[in-house]
C-alpha cells in the first residue's frame, strides 16, 4: 500500500459510519485515507446483530417511527434530527443494497418477495431490516470490499490516532490532520488533510462488562475534547439487557430480536418478572429492561437471569438466530431446549462529540459521525437499531457538506514531526494494565445502571488520581496502543461522571437513587460540557 502523508479527507474509523462516508465521497476525485486502530472489522459495526430500523411495513409509518424514537429518548431527542434521520431510513437501506449487502427476505402469501422485518424494544411496529442475526457482519464486509476496490481510498489497519492537529486563525480553530501511531512498526507519523472525520465509535469499554469489541474506548470523544470540542449527554450510557453470562464468553450479545420473537425473561425458578415493571414487558425500552434485571439480580443475590426462546420451534430458532444458536452451543447451551443465562452490559454511548445536522463539530473542517457523535437523535436513551441508521444518514449529511466545501479549504501548512526526543521505552507495562482494570471496575460499580451522588464522587476521586498517574506515564514513555486507549478512557470516564453529576434527576438511561424522579418542573435540558 503506498503511504502518502497528505490527503483531502482523513477518516478515523472503518466501521459503518467511516466506510459509508468514504464510499460516498470516493467518486468525486479526491484522496481519502481511512484508519482503523486494529483490523478493518474491529469496530462495533461488525458485531451488530438485530439490524437497521427503517419504515417498510405496510402498517408502519414515518410518524410512528418518530414517535417511538422520541418516546425512548425521554424528552431529550432533537425532533428535527429525529425526523431527518427517520425519513432517510429507506434510502439508506437502498444504498446498502447497492453496495452489495444482502438482507433477509420472506415470501408473502401472495408470492411477493419482501424484506423480513424484526421487532425490537420500544418499536411499536416490525421495522428492523436485518441479515439473520449477523447484520453488522454483512454490512461491514460489503463496505470493506467496496472500499478496497476503490482507487481513491487508502485503508490503513493498525493505525491508532494519538492526537488531532489544529491551529487557530483569527481566533477560530481549524483541523490540519493527526499524529498517528503505526502500531505494527511502533512509529508515529503525521497525516495531514483538509478535512478530518471522527468515526471512532463509542466508549462502552469504560465499563468492566460490555457487549462491545476492544476498539470502543471512546478515543474520538477524548481526541475532540482535548482539541477543544464540546461534548454532550455522556451520562446516557446504555446497558443492553441481555449479554450472554458465561465464564468463557467475552462480550457476546443475545440480540433484542430474540425478545422480539417471543423470548421471555425468567428468574432461576422459571417465573417471569417483566410484567411487574412495564406493560410492554420484554419489549419495553432498554433502560427499563436493564434496570429491571439489575433490580432482580441485586434483590435475590443471583448472578444472572435467563432468556427463554425454547418454546419456539427448533427450525424457527435455527433459521432466525443461527449465530446466537451456534455461539451458545459452543458453551454447551442449546437455546432450542434451554434458557440462556444473561446479564446487562455496557452497550452504547448515547452522548458524544456535539455535532450539527451536517455532522460538523466546533472545530472548522472536523466532523464526527456514528456512535462518537451526539447528534440529538437518541436523547436520553437510544432505541434499538437506530444506531446503524444514524451512521448511514450522518455519513450522507457529512458527505454533502464536505463536497460543497472541500474546494474552498486550503491544504494544511507543513506540520512538525512527532517529537520523541524526551521519552524512553516503558519499563513497567503493568501500570497500564492495572489502571485499565481499576478504571473499568469502578466505572461498573459506581457509575453503572444505578447511581448515587456518593458513588459518583468516589469514582471522580479515583479518576483524578489515575489522570495524574497516566499523564506522568505519557510524558515519560513512548506511546503504545494500550497507553493511548487508557489515556482516552480516563477522560471519557471523567466526562461521563461530570455529566452524571450535573443531572439532578433520573431520566432515560441515567438513574440515581438520590433523585429517582424525572424533573418535569422545567423543560428537559441536554448536558453540555465545554473544554
Ligand atoms: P464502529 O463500528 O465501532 O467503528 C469504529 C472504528 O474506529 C473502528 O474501525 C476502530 O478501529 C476505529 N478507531 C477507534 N479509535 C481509533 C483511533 N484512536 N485511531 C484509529 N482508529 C480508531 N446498532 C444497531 O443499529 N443495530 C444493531 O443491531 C446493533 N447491534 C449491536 C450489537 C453489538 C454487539 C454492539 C456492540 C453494538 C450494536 N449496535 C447496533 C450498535 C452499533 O453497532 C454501533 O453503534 C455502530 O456500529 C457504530 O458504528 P461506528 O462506525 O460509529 O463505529
Ligand atoms: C440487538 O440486536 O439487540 C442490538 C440492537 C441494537 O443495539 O440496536
Amino acid at each position: 500500500m503506498p503511504y502518502s502523508q497528505n490527503y483531502d479527507v482523513l477518516i478515523i474509523g472503518s466501521g459503518g459510519a467511516g466506510l459509508s462516508l468514504a464510499l460516498k465521497l470516493a467518486d468525486h476525485s479526491m484522496r481519502i485515507a481511512v484508519l482503523s486502530k486494529f483490523a478493518l472489522t474491529a469496530g462495533s459495526t461488525y458485531y451488530a446483530q438485530g439490524g437497521i430500523s427503517a419504515v417498510f411495513g405496510a402498517d408502519d409509518s414515518i410518524e410512528s417511527h418518530i414517535e417511538d424514537t422520541l418516546d425512548a429518548g425521554a424528552g431529550l431527542c432533537d425532533p428535527e434530527i429525529v425526523r431527518l434521520t427517520v425519513t432517510h431510513g429507506k434510502s439508506s437501506i437502498d444504498w446498502l443494497r447497492e453496495q452489495g449487502v444482502i438482507f433477509t427476505e420472506e415470501q408473502t402469501a401472495s408470492g411477493e418477495i419482501k424484506l423480513h422485518l424484526n421487532k425490537e424494544g420500544g418499536h411499536s411496529h416490525r421495522r428492523i431490516v436485518h441479515t439473520a442475526d449477523a447484520t453488522g457482519k454483512a454490512v461491514s464486509l460489503s463496505l470493506i470490499e467496496r472500499a478496497q476496490e476503490h482507487a481513491n481510498i487508502d485503508l490503513f489497519e493498525h493505525h491508532n490516532v494519538v492526537e488531532l492537529i489544529t491551529d487557530s486563525k483569527e481566533g477560530d480553530k481549524r483541523i490540519l490532520g493527526a499524529y498517528v501511531l503505526d502500531s505494527k512498526k511502533q512509529e508515529v507519523r503525521t497525516i495531514t488533510a483538509r478535512v478530518v472525520v471522527l468515526a471512532t465509535g463509542g466508549a462502552s469499554k469504560a465499563y468492566l462488562y460490555s457487549t462491545n469489541p476492544q476498539s470502543s474506548t471512546g478515543d474520538g470523544i477524548a481526541l475532540a475534547w482535548r482539541a477543544g470540542c464540546r461534548v454532550s449527554n455522556m451520562e446516557f450510557m446504555q446497558f443492553h439487557p441481555t449479554c450472554l453470562y458465561h465464564p468463557h464468553a467475552h462480550s457476546f450479545l443475545i440480540s433484542e430480536a430474540v425478545r422480539g420473537e417471543g423470548g421471555k425473561l425468567i428468574l432461576p425458578d422459571g417465573s417471569s418478572f417483566m410484567q411487574h415493571f412495564d406493560p410492554r414487558e420484554e419489549l419495553a425500552p432498554r433502560d427499563i429492561v436493564a434496570r429491571a434485571i439489575d433490580h432482580e439480580m441485586k434483590k435475590r443475590g443471583i448472578d444472572c437471569v435467563y432468556l427463554d426462546i425454547s418454546h419456539k420451534p427448533e427450525q424457527f430458532i435455527r433459521e432466525h438466530f443461527p449465530t446466537i444458536y451456534q455461539q451458545c452451543l459452543e458453551f454447551d447451551i442449546d437455546i432450542t431446549k434451554q434458557p440462556i443465562p444473561v446479564v446487562p452490559a455496557a452497550h452504547y454511548t448515547c452522548g458524544g462529540v456535539l455535532t450539527d445536522s451536517y455532522a460538523r463539530t466546533d472545530i472548522a473542517n472536523l466532523y464526527a459521525i456514528g456512535e462518537v457523535a451526539c447528534t440529538g437523535l437518541h436523547g436520553a436513551n437510544r432505541m434499538a437499531s437506530n444506531s446503524l441508521l444514524e451512521c448511514l444518514v450522518f455519513a450522507e449529511r457529512a458527505s454533502e457538506d464536505i463536497l460543497q466545501k472541500l474546494s474552498g479549504i486550503s491544504p494544511p501548512p507543513p506540520i512538525p514531526d512527532w517529537d520523541e526526543s524526551q521519552v524512553s521505552d516503558s519499563d513497567e507495562e503493568v501500570v497500564v494494565s492495572h489502571n485499565w482494570e481499576e478504571l473499568r471496575r469502578f466505572m461498573w460499580d459506581y457509575v453503572g445502571i444505578v447511581r448515587t451522588d456518593k458513588r459518583l464522587s468516589r469514582a471522580m476521586n479515583r479518576v483524578e488520581l489515575l489522570k495524574k498517574e497516566i499523564a506522568e506515564y505519557y510524558g515519560n514513555f513512548r506511546v503504545t496502543s494500550d497507553l493511548l486507549e487508557l489515556r482516552n478512557l480516563v477522560i471519557v470516564a471523567e466526562l461521563i461522571i461530570r455529566c452524571a453529576q450535573q443531572r439532578k434527576e433520573s431520566r432515560g438511561l441515567h438513574y440515581t437513587l438520590d433523585y429517582p424522579e424525572t424533573d418535569n418542573s422545567k423543560p428537559a435540558q441536554n448536558t453540555v460540557l465545554t473544554p
